[in-house]
């Protein structure tokens, strides 16, 4: 889908948040001096406001999305942040640098093989009186099974809110602030997910590139409001590792 704009272009983030949820996310954190680490980082937008509002912090971002991470180092170059980012290409479950003041985590548990197993690995990353920041998927209710086929997961992949918070606190965090994405977070997210291709069909209806993007287009509508919209939630954890 060589003519097709990357996500980017229509997405500040690559997961359901608003600005104002980022930026009072950013200044709920201790950033000062701060060595702000992001795990899954994709094009590292959450880092780079880390780092933009606090003069003193570092940033190191991993992804395995190559073109995601060149992205966000041209954005570093010009906000004038490359000084203090570096943005690398790697598997996040692999990595192996100095832990973090400030770890972030949204939308990549997968890369630990899910939930239990990204907490207990994410948990050796954090400083004591660290934070980690952890975007993660629950179901807002019992998963319908047309939600299911749409995300091709079984129920016990997530569990409530409830239970998220319960396996971070087992895995050895406190919970500072918890909150999850509102539906208008979502349906904003879920709308310019697709913005590059709903563009495209308008001016490409013919040939097999349009007829690979209309398939793709169609297929994530269906999935979204045929199938997970309003079961499948998304929570922002802001989890403290105690210092003794
Ligand atoms: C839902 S996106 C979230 C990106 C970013 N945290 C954000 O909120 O904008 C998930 C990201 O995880 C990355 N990812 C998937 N598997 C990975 C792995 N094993 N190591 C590092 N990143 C991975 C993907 O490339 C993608 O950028």
């Amino acid at each position: 889908m060589s003519n097709v704009d990357p996500l980017w272009v229509d997405l500040d983030f690559n997961s359901p948040m608003a600005g104002c949820r980022a930026s009072a996310l950013v200044a709920s954190l201790p950033l000062r001096a701060a060595r702000v680490v992001d795990l899954g980082c994709g094009w590292a937008e959450l880092l780079l406001r880390c780092v933009a509002a606090e003069p003193t912090a570092t940033g190191v971002g991993v992804d395995t999305h190559e073109a995601a991470i060149t992205h966000g180092r041209s954005e570093a170059a010009a906000r004038g942040l490359a000084d203090r980012v570096t943005l690398q290409v790697g598997d996040a479950a692999a990595w192996s640098g100095e832990p973090a003041d400030v770890l972030l985590c949204v939308g990549a548990s997968h890369a630990w093989g899910g939930t239990t197993q990204a907490l207990a690995g994410l948990r050796t990353f954090v400083r004591p009186n660290g934070r980690l920041v952890f975007g993660e998927a629950f179901w807002t209710r019992p998963p319908t099974p047309e939600a299911l086929q749409a995300l091709d997961a079984d129920v016990d992949d997530y569990g409530s809110l409830a239970d998220l918070v319960e396996l971070a606190v087992g895995a050895g965090f406190r919970p500072i602030a918890v909150a999850e994405a509102s539906t208008d977070e979502w349906d904003s997210f879920e709308s310019r997910y697709a913005g590059a291709w709903e563009r495209f069909l308008l001016t490409e209806a013919d040939g097999a590139e349009a007829d690979e993007v209309r398939a793709r287009a169609d297929g994530h509508r269906a999935r979204w409001l045929c199938g997970y919209r309003g079961v499948l939630g998304f929570a922002y954890l802001t989890l403290g590792v105690p210092s003794g």
